[in-house]
């Protein structure tokens, strides 16, 4: 059986990957209480006790080969393999299936990836950049070689060059920014002072560079269709990231629970909602800064500190850069990214 008449409602059998990580295993436990049928991965083994009961775990390194191709030939308990179209239009011999097989899952949610080093800890750029954009590669491409159609892929503000940028190099096409706005990966060998010894550039520069992967992906194959979610900042709640976000992240967060729906309703959207590859900004409406201007004043709530807009905030932080006031008016601390085409067309909303 295929997905046809079931990607977009409710996939009988999802993978999902970065299962132990942060977003990743809160996603997971949302799924599974929302009624999705999974299957968890990762390259580090769970935590005792902390996968949903009933979940098969499958431990396997994303940037391996033979550990994709053997997730993907996962024997399902109950039939429901997914064939891949009757041929390809393209020659598979040199790629991950040469033998046209299908595979138990139904969709994918990818979500593993190097986001951040434990303090302490380093690691080689160019290993970064690598197990970022070659797991993504390969965990998208095989998915849809073997002929799943619902693909949902976590990436980054961070695509566009936002928090670990160098002060004074990156740039904006102008405020606020859509999903159209360019891509400007441009923070090229930055150390964050604040972060120390943590070089984060691999990062938003894999995150750029596997949303193109995507489109490319989906170009190759238009049975899949393939939603990238550019979760901002993660925050437990509005009271922590009030106290973490940085004029660097352009004054925004996102909620674990926001992240984790965005992912059921981009797997459950209607067939009709959208095809290809489609990036949907998942940020919270409204900005987490307060108390004055200066980021050695931010954070004083209930202080009878100021909870200054957007636009302030803006001609302080990012100044040159041009800002459509018009969309503050009405609510001014609006946050910088718009989140309407993943309301419009996911129908997901930050807060619910
Ligand atoms: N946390 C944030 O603030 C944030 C913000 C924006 C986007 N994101 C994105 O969300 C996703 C999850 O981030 P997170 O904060 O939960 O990170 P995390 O480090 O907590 O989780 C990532 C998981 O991916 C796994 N992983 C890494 N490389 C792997 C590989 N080669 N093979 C298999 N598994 C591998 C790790 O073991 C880990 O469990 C990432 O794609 C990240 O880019 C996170």
């Amino acid at each position: 059986m295929t997905t046809d008449n079931t990607a977009g409602i409710h996939p009988q059998l999802t993978l999902l990957t970065g299962a132990c990580g942060l977003v990743g295993s809160r996603t997971l436990a949302h799924l599974h209480a929302k009624g999705f049928n999974l299957v968890a991965t990762d390259i580090a083994p769970p935590k005792p006790g902390t996968l949903p009961p009933g979940i098969p775990f499958i431990q396997a390194d994303l940037t391996s080969l033979a550990d994709v191709d053997r997730l993907f030939d996962y024997a399902a308990p109950v039939a429901a393999a997914n064939a891949p179209p009757a041929a390809y239009d393209f020659p598979l011999a040199s790629t991950s299936n040469p033998e046209h097989k299908g595979t138990a899952f139904d969709a994918v949610v990818h979500i593993s990836a190097i986001a951040w080093l434990a303090p302490g800890r380093t690691l080689d750029a160019r290993a970064w950049h690598a197990n970022n954009v070659v797991g993504s590669y390969n965990v998208l491409r095989t998915a849809v070689e073997r002929g799943v159609r619902n693909i949902v892929q976590a990436s980054s503000m961070n695509a566009q060059g936002v928090s670990y940028s160098v002060p004074g190099r990156n740039t904006f096409d102008g405020f606020p920014m859509s999903e159209d706005t360019t891509r400007r990966p441009v923070s090229g060998g930055v150390f964050l002072a604040a972060l120390a010894d943590r070089q984060m550039d691999p990062y938003g520069l894999s995150k750029h560079e596997a949303e193109i992967q995507a489109d490319s992906v989906a170009l190759l194959c238009p049975w899949a269709r393939i939603a990238t979610l550019r979760y901002h900042f993660v925050c437990e709640d509005y009271a922590a990231a009030r106290a973490q976000v940085t004029a660097r992240d352009v004054f925004s967060w996102v909620s674990y629970d926001a992240c984790a729906r965005a992912a059921e309703c981009a797997l459950a959207a209607p067939l009709a909602a959208f095809g290809g590859h489609e990036i949907f900004h998942i940020v919270a409406p409204e900005i987490a800064w307060e108390g004055g201007l200066e980021e050695g004043d931010r954070g004083r709530e209930g202080e009878g500190a100021e909870r200054p807009g957007t636009v302030a905030l803006l001609a302080r932080w990012w100044p040159g850069i041009p800002v459509d006031t018009r969309y503050w008016e009405g609510n001014a601390r609006r946050g910088v990214w718009t989140t309407d085409k993943a309301e419009r067309v996911l129908g997901w909303r930050h807060d619910v």
